[in-house]
């Protein structure tokens, strides 16, 4: 806004005192070089996102946030399905709230090997780190996990952004999406399943033991087993976390990629300066600046 104004205010001024025109040229030309500068700065900062985080984990059946249109620059939001567990149409309502979008089975974690596991979370990330913003920054970017505490520690898991845990903006969070892990006070898993809300555990804490992963519906099982097998039932565990370019294994399952994958992998130049109107600004400002001079 400020930058626009500004800009807006050297054109007047140009304009207003013929004989300065070109000093004023020549001093919107810097400026505009510098703001485009800080705004290809900025619009990198949410790229290269690191830091360190609280999990949690949560399994409350609900249509991703990140399911819907337009919360970042995406090929598509995150896959929701229906009670047959099928893909839904992305304008389908939430589960939680009278619709008939919940999340799909798959988007649970799997271990690939004793130190590594893929998954999805809700994200929380401080604003700060992310150049002010929220589910834009983070919605379908994958992020790796290195476990800071015990009995995790040296292993990692690489993670999709389906969803975000906005109950908590203090600290940098990442709550697993665990089945059984969590279960919150809707009844969309009751309705999603067709089975008693009880057999997702008890609020805030999901189900205790791991032989209560046979009662949840089949194809939830085994990530429930995941959670007493290779997650330890740890508790809370803190990660060190930064942004990774997403391995197909989760995208294929979430459909959703963001556009600024290619840039986090640095095949594609940033495209901020380009896009930004003061680059066609600069550039007339440099043309007529060269004519003023012949
Ligand atoms: C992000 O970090 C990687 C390596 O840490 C670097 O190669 C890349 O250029 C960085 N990208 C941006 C946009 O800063
Ligand atoms: C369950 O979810 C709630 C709400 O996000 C959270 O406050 C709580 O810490 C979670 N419990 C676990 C064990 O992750
Ligand atoms: C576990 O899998 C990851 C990802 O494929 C790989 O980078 C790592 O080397 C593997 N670790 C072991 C101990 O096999």
């Amino acid at each position: 806004m400020l930058y626009n104004t500004l800009q807006l205010w050297l054109s007047d001024l140009a304009t207003d005192f013929l004989p300065y025109k070109v000093e004023a040229m020549k001093v919107q030309y810097s400026i505009v070089c510098v703001l485009d500068l800080l705004a290809a700065l900025v619009s990198g900062a949410n790229l290269n996102v690191s830091g360190d985080a609280v999990t949690t984990r949560f399994w409350d059946c609900c249509k991703p946030s990140c399911g819907w249109k337009l919360k970042a620059p995406f090929s598509r939001p995150v896959q929701s399905c229906g009670i047959e567990d099928k893909p839904i149409d992305i304008d389908a309502g939430t589960g939680c709230n009278g619709g008939t979008a919940y999340q799909c089975s798959d988007q649970q974690p799997w271990k690939v090997n004793d130190t590594f596991s893929y998954g999805f979370a809700g994200a929380f990330i401080k604003p700060e780190l992310t150049g002010g913003k929220i589910e834009d920054a983070w919605c379908c970017a994958c992020y790796q996990l290195d476990f800071t505490s015990e009995p995790l520690k040296g292993k990692t898991m690489i993670v999709q952004a389906s969803n975000t845990a906005y109950d908590v903006t203090s600290t940098n969070r990442f709550s697993l999406a665990i089945p059984g892990g969590n279960t919150t006070s809707h009844d969309a898993c009751a309705k999603q399943y067709g089975v008693d809300q009880r057999v997702f555990g008890t609020e805030s804490e999901g189900i205790g033991r791991e032989d209560d992963c046979d009662n949840l519906p089949e194809n939830l099982r085994s990530a429930c087993k995941w959670r007493f097998e290779w997650y330890k039932d740890a508790s809370f565990p803190s990660v060190n976390f930064k942004r990774v370019p997403c391995p197909s294994e989760l995208t294929d399952k979430t459909q959703c990629v963001r556009n600024d994958e290619a840039e986090l992998k640095g095949l594609a130049p940033s495209p901020a300066p380009l896009h930004e109107p003061s680059f066609w600004v600069a550039a007339l400002g440099l043309a007529m600046t060269s004519l003023f001079l012949v």
